[in-house]
């Protein structure tokens, strides 16, 4: 079985972990710099295999270096988010930890496909691509993908259907200045402006961007980390199952809507090699003004 690790076994990191195990792909690791904790987790986590009834593995890491090989690394470190902070506000330690661990992810594993959930996402993705030299398609930040399923959810329960049938597409950064694309959501096919009047897709294009304040203002000790680490383990699975699911992921811009040298989110292809192309949906000029503004935020 291939092997999946991730640094850092707090909230979104374990859950990251659980959530794989149960879909029961691969091997995973965990790694935490506080000692005990990826061990206690992994113990806890292989104690529920029995009822959960999953059969891979769940381990602990003692040093950074068992990550070796790994096929998928997810990046899961840094520090939770209190009420009143935004994300930037986690910025400067996000960056010190990426500047420890990139060069030594890519010495670890070369190969492997690194998917990024720590905060702010984006500027997390275009440093750890500087800095690690991976090529830009193997690291992906779950930016996009947590957006979506916050919004196929919001519309799923206004409109009284299955979540299933419902998909969603917001690009740009993971942060207010997020672009919902309502053309682009549908249900069953069914493009969602022809299903709900402006003012109630704006009410729930609002709930989204608010979802991630909103539930640390809620939950007080801490953000949110069900849906992050749905998101995560979803890229995980994209990955080492190669199908070539669309996803809209945080990635490095080389040109894309004449953007450069920064990560936003667009849908792409995803596989064995991370992301194999990215497609750019055509914008209004009102959307491609915003998304420059986000770039430049
Ligand atoms: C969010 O909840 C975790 O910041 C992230 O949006």
């Amino acid at each position: 079985m291939s092997q999946v690790s991730i640094i850092g076994s707090g909230n979104v990191g374990a859950n990251t972990a659980f959530f794989i195990a149960e879909t029961g792909i691969e091997d995973v690791l965990l790694f935490d710099i506080q000692e005990g904790l990826a061990a206690g987790k992994a113990l806890d986590m292989m104690e529920a295999a029995p009822i959960r009834r999953y059969r891979n593995r769940l381990r602990a890491a003692s040093s950074l270096e068992q990550i070796a090989g790994s096929e998928v690394v997810v990046l899961a470190a840094g520090r939770v988010r209190r009420p009143g902070m935004k994300r930037e506000d986690l910025l400067a330690d996000s960056m010190r930890l990426v500047c420890e661990l990139a060069p030594e992810v890519a010495r670890l594993a070369p190969e492997a496909v690194v998917i990024v959930a720590t905060e702010p996402v984006d500027p997390v993705v275009r440093r750890f691509v500087r800095l690690s030299g991976l090529p830009r398609g193997r690291v992906l930040g779950i930016g996009g993908c947590l957006d979506a399923t916050r919004l196929r959810q919001a519309i799923a329960r206004e409109l009284g259907v299955s979540t299933e049938n419902v998909s969603a597409l917001v690009i740009g950064r993971h942060s207010d200045s997020m672009l919902v694309l309502p053309r682009c959501c549908s249900v069953s096919g069914v493009p969602l402006p022809q299903l709900l009047s402006i003012e109630r897709i704006e009410a729930l294009v609002r709930q989204t961007v608010e979802a991630g304040d909103l539930i640390v203002q809620m939950a007080q000790r801490s953000s949110a980390y069900y849906a992050p680490s749905a998101a995560a383990a979803d890229l995980v699975n994209a990955v080492h199952m190669d199908l070539g699911r669309v996803l809209c992921v945080s990635l490095l811009l080389e040109g894309e809507y004449g953007l450069r040298d920064v990560a936003l989110s667009l849908p792409a292809v995803i596989g064995k090699a991370g992301a194999r192309r990215v497609l750019t949906p055509r914008l209004s000029d009102a959307e491609l003004e915003a998304l420059r503004r986000s770039a430049r935020e």
